[in-house]
């Protein structure tokens, strides 16, 4: 008895130890689509070992090619040819492709990446409706994204960069509720986003960089989980988009943001990636920012941030590289920031630093200009003046309607009367300011005490900060995640 329970036991730890990634023979009809792929993508020469008698179950993984089963049917289908592949002939026919990709219904993860693909997408792949990870890297697909792409209701991962889709994103993606990864940059996007991007309250990964999105960036401090957002190279603007404090990477470079940073930021204490760079913005920058725990790149170039620096200014010890190049700042460069720092990459050209090189310019120039700059803010009050008077006189009867005129018009001729450098002043005594010198305040009694720490660097060369700019490796933010797909 008690043998037959061992007995029992060790079949029971047998099967269980059988990987659940053994397969046996792949469906026929698979096999024959999978050739057919062959077929189409004109038998590309990393295909070439494909034919009737291939155990494509049984494949080493490669870099151009990874296929998964799940006992007679194929699960994963990765196929990634050579960058800048060019388009496929004219015979191509992105209809026929499509109609034998959904020859493999089991599909969850879907990669074709570099194939030379083109075509508006098919919607005939919403019929592989088992779809969690769709990545279409750059092909030549045009046209928009279909909106019937929101029925693939387990997709976690949509990425559609590097093609030529135009059009908006379609309004239905909020019905994509396991959405974790958004990414469509390079192609040819217009329009504004949608509110309803803020509903994707699984998203981690909203990048849609390189595109020609405009208007305002529409609230998504609900997503609890984002971490990157990245919407470079867009229109978008004119107010910092509001995000929960779990982000980690910020890129808004070349845009049109204006206003000023809002107090917000100053705790994102997981923000390691900063770049706002080739933006209007103005007003006081935060140098609390320097000091984030996790921050180690900040690009503010190109905008018209003033504010004051002083040589005892804290930096976080993970600040690899900053840019300050053409703004308004003035006061000293924060010692932290100085050369001698050998693997911090710092630049601040353009500037009204008292650093002693030739290429600050002298302290009035930054005055003049943050007066220039603190005069447009002025003018929205007027305008704001003139529509509240107006919106009051509308609905009070015919007296209250004089008397408000009235009142409105001497509002408006006190304001216009105001000189141009109060909104300068009223920012000088805002919460930044304060905060600024309470915490320059704070450093010089630590210093005094002997008790400040010198920060300790870590390596990171010019060509790997670009490297982590230009191609963040979405794979690599997943994989910190609950995700159990095979990536390569
Ligand atoms: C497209 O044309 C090429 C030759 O021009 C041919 O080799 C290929 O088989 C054709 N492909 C399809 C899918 O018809
Ligand atoms: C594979 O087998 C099918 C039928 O079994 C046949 O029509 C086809 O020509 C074969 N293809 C190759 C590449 O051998
Ligand atoms: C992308 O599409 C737009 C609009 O259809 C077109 O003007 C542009 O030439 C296309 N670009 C490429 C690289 O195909
Ligand atoms: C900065 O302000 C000046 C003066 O108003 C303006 O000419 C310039 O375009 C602004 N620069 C940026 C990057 O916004
Ligand atoms: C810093 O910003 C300036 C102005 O945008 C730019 O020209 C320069 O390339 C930037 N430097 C680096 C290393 O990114
Ligand atoms: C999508 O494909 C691109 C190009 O191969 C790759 O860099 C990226 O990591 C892939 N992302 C996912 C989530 O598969």
């Amino acid at each position: 008895m008690a043998e037959k329970v061992s007995h029992l036991a060790f079949l029971v730890l047998l099967v269980l130890s059988i990987p659940v990634t053994y397969t046996g023979q792949l469906q026929s009809s698979q096999t024959q689509s999978l050739l057919q792929i062959q077929y189409l993508l004109n038998n590309p020469p990393f295909l070439n070992d494909w034919n009737n008698d291939t155990d494509f179950c049984n494949m080493e993984p490669r870099s151009t090619l990874t296929i998964v089963c799940y006992k007679d049917s194929v699960t994963q289908l990765h196929i990634i040819g050579d960058v800048g592949a060019p388009r496929l002939p004219e015979n191509f026919s992105i209809d026929s492709f499509a109609s034998t990709l959904v020859g493999l219904p089991s599909l969850t993860v879907l990669r074709l990446v570099s194939l030379g693909l083109w075509g508006s997408l098919p919607t005939k792949l919403t019929r592989l409706s088992s779809l969690e990870i769709l990545n279409l890297t750059s092909n030549f697909f045009h046209g928009t994204i279909p909106p019937e792409i929101s029925s693939l209701t387990y997709l976690q991962t949509l990425i559609l960069d590097g093609n030529n889709f135009t059009g908006g994103l379609p309004n239905g993606l909020v019905s994509l509720s396991a959405l974790v990864v958004l990414s469509v940059k390079y192609n040819s996007l217009y329009g504004s986003l949608s509110v309803s991007l803020g509903r994707l309250e699984n998203l981690r990964i909203l990048a849609l960089s390189n595109n020609k999105f405009s208007g305002e960036v529409p609230d998504l401090s609900s997503l609890a989980n984002l971490q990157i957002l990245d919407l470079g190279d867009n229109a978008l603007g004119p107010r910092f988009p509001a995000v929960s404090n779990k982000i980690e990477r910020i890129v808004l470079r070349r845009n049109k943001f204006t206003f000023g940073i809002p107090e917000k930021v100053q705790s994102y204490n997981q923000l390691e990636y900063l770049d706002i760079s080739s933006n209007r913005f103005v007003g006081l920058f935060p140098a609390s920012l320097l000091s984030l725990p996790s921050i180690a790149y900040i690009n503010i170039a190109d905008n018209n941030f003033t504010g004051m620096l002083f040589e005892n200014l804290p930096c976080s010890p993970s600040l690899d590289f900053v840019n300050l190049t053409s703004n308004l700042f003035t006061g000293k460069l924060p010692s932290c920031l100085l050369p001698g720092s050998k693997h911090r990459v710092v630049l601040y050209s353009g500037n009204c630093l008292a650093t002693g090189d030739k290429n600050q310019h002298p302290f009035l120039f930054c005055k003049n200009e943050a007066l220039a700059v603190g005069n447009l803010p002025q003018h929205e009050k007027h305008k704001r003046v003139f529509k509240i008077a107006l919106a009051l006189s509308l609905t009070g009867g015919i007296i209250g309607v004089i008397i408000l005129v009235g009142r409105a018009l001497l509002v408006a001729r006190r304001a216009v009367q105001t000189p141009p450098t109060r909104f300068v002043e009223e920012n000088a005594s805002s919460s930044y300011t304060s905060k600024f010198l309470r915490d320059a305040r704070y450093i010089t009694r630590a210093t005094k005490l002997g008790a400040l720490d010198l920060p300790a660097y870590r390596s990171f060369s010019l060509e790997e900060l670009k490297e982590a700019t230009n191609n963040f490796d979405t794979s690599t933010f997943i994989g910190k995640g609950s995700h159990d797909h095979v990536w390569q």
